[in-house]
């Protein structure tokens, strides 16, 4: 371990000592790297617990010996051994579960920490997923592009009181085949409604297909929030990793572009099961060119989302290793310093750079410019006590890049942290200012001392203008390659 490395980690020892209680959010549209963060931190907490989302989600992580771990239910601590813990705020898919769980061991060596599942958490059925495609197909072309998981489906049936959640798993007699045939009625006019090619499968059927897999997770499914607070009391350090983003929380997002959780910081409350006084702080992960996938206002958009999304399936050999995509990144940036770059040269030099590609899905993200009224906004809602902005050395080598300062709607200039609905998020006007980057490459610094002049001015501009102390900065893909700031 190199000496910055040590005090890098002697530093976060000192920050989170006294941090019993961490929630860690993202501040834009998902994708801003909490996998990276959280895998950095994670050293410092005993348990690890997801409390939002569900299948949607995807983290790429790395274990201590450097293999790598993509994590969608599971929450992504568990890379560094940690207790996990699936709190009721998960939507939870018991065949991906399992199929996850087994993945998971194997790339770990056979080898899993405790893991616990909510005997709460609403549970999905192949139903829930008929019902988000039929959705979709009749939302036309406003549709919000999903990931597929049924996520809408099971928060919306869970609110109407309708579907099962696990426990019901574990009941005698035709407790679960009750709540099915419940859900399947309730659901049969839509089902005549799709025209399906495949006949709906019967609430036998379903029951069947749970009840087949139900045995494989019965010992880890607990009172989660009863654990969380034992746990507590004894001391221990838990992390709460959020999933998904502030823009994507389905009621402080872009709705109805949005997920159906609560991905803010208050999420960690209602998903866990611990009183809002059990958390001492929150840490809000900013990517420095946020982006997104699926539909919905995104007002720093550097191009357009449907040709950033089928950009990486076109162009394969820009997203793979080698000369092409190496000279494309060296002519592009010549054209980028030279002032010449269109939005769409800017986005795919970004998309390239980052290969920002879904983990869950594989579609190409659309990049934006680092928008300082959204990060205002996000702030508001989550409060966090640091930031962290990941990606940083993305900006090396460029002289300049335009940043989203503030937002006018219909001619007027928005106060900052104000936001207008989303409807009226598509029409906003960003207003830009010109930021100075850095030549230098900063790839893997993880020393603040060892970054240049300009790029602290950045930070300390960035900071100033959120109003929010910035804590750690992403500057590589390692989980070392982050710099704390003093
Ligand atoms: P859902 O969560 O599958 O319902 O999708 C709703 C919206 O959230 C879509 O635009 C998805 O692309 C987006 N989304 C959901 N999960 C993630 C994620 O983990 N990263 C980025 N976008 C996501």
């Amino acid at each position: 371990m190199t000496k910055s490395t040590e005090k890098l980690y002697l530093d976060l020892d000192k920050v989170f000592e006294d941090t019993q209680t961490l929630v860690v959010v993202g501040a834009n549209w998902g994708d801003e790297g909490k996998g990276k963060i959280i895998d950095l931190i994670m050293k410092n907490y005993d348990i690890v617990v997801r409390f939002s989302g569900g299948a949607n989600a995807g983290h790429t992580v790395f274990t201590p010996d450097g293999t790598k771990v993509v994590s969608h239910l599971i929450p992504c601590g568990l890379a560094q051994n940690k207790l996990s813990v699936l709190g009721r705020g998960e939507f939870f898919d018991l065949k991906l579960f399992i199929t996850e769980l087994e993945d998971v061991k194997q790339t770990l060596g056979g080898n899993l920490p405790e893991i616990y599942i909510d005997h709460s958490a609403p549970l999905w059925t192949p139903w829930h997923g008929l019902l988000e495609s039929w959705l979709e197909s009749i939302r036309g072309s406003s549709r919000i592009n999903t990931t597929g998981k049924a996520m809408g489906p099971l928060a919306g049936l869970h609110k109407l009181r309708v579907g099962p959640v696990v426990s019901d798993l574990y009941e005698e007699g035709d407790h679960l085949l009750n709540i099915l045939k419940f859900l399947y009625t309730a659901l049969m006019p839509l089902f005549e409604k799709m025209n399906l090619a495949e006949p709906v499968y019967t609430p036998e059927q379903v029951r069947d297909m749970l009840m087949k897999r139900a045995p494989l997770v019965k010992d880890r499914v607990v009172d989660t929030s009863f654990f969380l607070h034992k746990a507590k009391k004894e001391g221990k350090k838990i992390l709460f990793e959020g999933a998904q983003a502030a823009g994507l929380d389905n009621r402080w997002g872009t709705y109805p572009y949005v997920s159906s959780g609560n991905s803010v910081a208050a999420g960690a409350s209602v998903g866990s099961g611990l009183p809002m006084n059990a958390f001492n702080a929150s840490l809000m992960v900013v990517k420095v060119l946020p982006t997104r996938v699926g539909a919905g206002p995104f007002p720093s958009e550097m191009w357009d989302r449907n040709l950033a999304e089928s950009f990486p399936k076109e162009t394969p050999e820009l997203f793979e290793k080698g000369e092409t995509r190496t000279n494309f990144l060296k002519d592009t940036l010549e054209t980028i310093n030279s002032g010449k770059a269109s939005g769409e040269l800017w986005a795919k030099y970004f998309q390239v750079l980052g290969d920002e590609r879904g983990a869950t899905t594989g579609r190409g993200r659309s990049v934006g410019y680092l928008d300082i009224p959204w990060i205002q906004y996000a702030i508001r809602i989550n409060g966090p006590k640091w930031l962290s902005l990941t990606r940083f050395d993305m900006l090396s080598g460029i002289k300049s890049i335009p940043v989203v300062v503030g937002y006018k709607l219909n001619g007027k200039q928005l106060e900052p942290g104000e936001m207008p609905a989303s409807v009226q998020l598509s029409k906003v006007e960003p207003i830009f200012e010109e930021w100075e980057c850095f030549e230098e490459d900063i790839y893997g610094i993880n020393d603040y001392e060892q970054l240049p002049e300009k790029a602290k001015n950045f930070l300390d501009k960035l900071q100033k203008a959120v109003d929010a102390p910035i804590l750690l900065i992403g500057t590589g893909a390692e989980r070392n390659a982050v710099v704390m700031k003093p």
